[in-house]
């Protein structure tokens, strides 16, 4: 069987340091592998209009957003085929015949969706688009006859609403779908990245990220503003390292290498953390320290991306080529599900025949 890997983002902003730790940075990792037949990455505007159908243009602006975030990460289009979910009507046809696999109940109960209307106060008034994404995602994860599906934590239900209805889908017309798994950043602190303030995930909507295209000056100030222990008052305080978002940031972003070009009074992060413990180092000193390391993770991919800008003919036809990839494959399983589901009527000839037996 191919390997093949399928994932995508909502266009709804520009892209984070939680994007990059949490998914972006593998999926780089797992394209230069070489290990898969076909790579695809889905800008998912479709998706994102289930809960911003009122603010098209919102989408229309980041849709160029993540593709060119995308490159300036490292995504290679000659071994990614990226596109736009809403340019390939398959995804659309096969949402609708999924719906009958899925319950009202069933979507009502996934636990993203459950918390999704509750942030977005649709208790009362559920766009019936909205319940049903995802199911839309199933057939996005199908139509590329996906194997693997690196995403975050909290898409793991959609993954097994996916399993579910690729199941059903087999049982009742035959074996068809391929069945998805779901892959989860190694990292496991990556997955969830703390906003700089400490108390939610990194969050578009709630202004508190670090951007991948943030200038020095930004990075600066965001980090001065970081969440580390209240009681740590005086430099000679012992200070807590649990829960101290800055600690958190140089878990996963500090490496040996960074010690030795900017804190080389220490050997590595354990050294760092057991002098904050105890006592005697200012929040300014691992401040600082994590404003260079961080510096060294977003400017390359700020400049990559200003460069892109001046090329945006070439980020275009990225996007126009990878639709047209893209659409040859879905329309691929389109057609083996119609083929399933018994309506091919012009696919063939035998449904003529069948039609003309019937009334001889
Ligand atoms: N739901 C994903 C998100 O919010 C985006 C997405 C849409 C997706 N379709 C997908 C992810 C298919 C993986 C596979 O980020």
């Amino acid at each position: 069987m191919q390997k093949i890997i399928l994932t995508g983002d909502r266009p709804t902003g520009k892209l984070h340091l939680g994007h990059y730790v949490g998914s972006l940075k593998n999926r780089v990792k797992l394209q230069d592998s070489n290990e898969f037949d076909e790579v695809y990455l889905m800008i998912a505007d479709s998706q994102a209009l289930t809960d911003n159908f009122d603010n098209p243009q919102k989408i229309r602006d980041n849709v160029l957003e993540v593709a060119l975030f995308y490159l300036a990460c490292g995504i290679d289009p000659k071994k990614t085929t990226i596109f736009i979910q809403s340019q390939v009507p398959a995804l659309t046809e096969l949402t609708f015949y999924y719906m009958n696999l899925v319950t009202v109940a069933r979507l009502m109960r996934n636990p993203t969706v459950k918390s999704e209307i509750k942030l977005r106060g649709f208790e009362e008034s559920i766009p019936s688009g909205f319940l049903n994404y995802p199911v839309s995602q199933t057939a996005d994860i199908t139509a590329f006859d996906a194997t693997l599906v690196p995403v975050g934590e909290d898409q793991l239900p959609m993954l097994e609403q996916a399993k579910e209805i690729v199941h059903s889908f087999n049982r009742i017309y035959g074996e068809t779908l391929v069945e998805p798994n779901s892959y989860l950043p190694e990292n496991a602190l990556a997955r969830r990245l703390p906003s700089i303030d400490g108390k939610n995930k990194m969050s578009k909507s709630l202004g508190n990220c670090i951007y991948l295209d943030d200038s020095d000056e930004e990075i600066s100030k965001k980090v001065m503003q970081m969440y580390t222990d209240p009681n740590h008052i005086k430099v000679s305080d012992p200070g807590k390292v649990e829960g101290n978002v800055v600690f958190t940031y140089l878990d996963i972003f500090s490496t040996p290498e960074d010690f030795q070009k900017y804190l080389p009074e220490y050997h590595n992060l354990d050294e760092l953390k057991e002098h904050y413990a105890q006592g005697g180092l200012g929040d300014v000193v691992i401040k600082k320290f994590l404003i260079k390391v961080l510096i060294d993770v977003i400017k390359p991919i700020r400049e990559r991306k200003e460069e892109l800008i001046k090329n945006i003919d070439y980020v275009y036809k990225v996007l126009e080529d990878g639709v047209k990839k893209a659409n040859e494959k879905a329309n691929k399983t389109l057609k083996r599900v119609k083929s399933a589901m018994k309506i091919d009527y012009f696919d063939d000839n035998k449904f003529l025949e069948e039609i003309k037996n019937k009334f001889n």
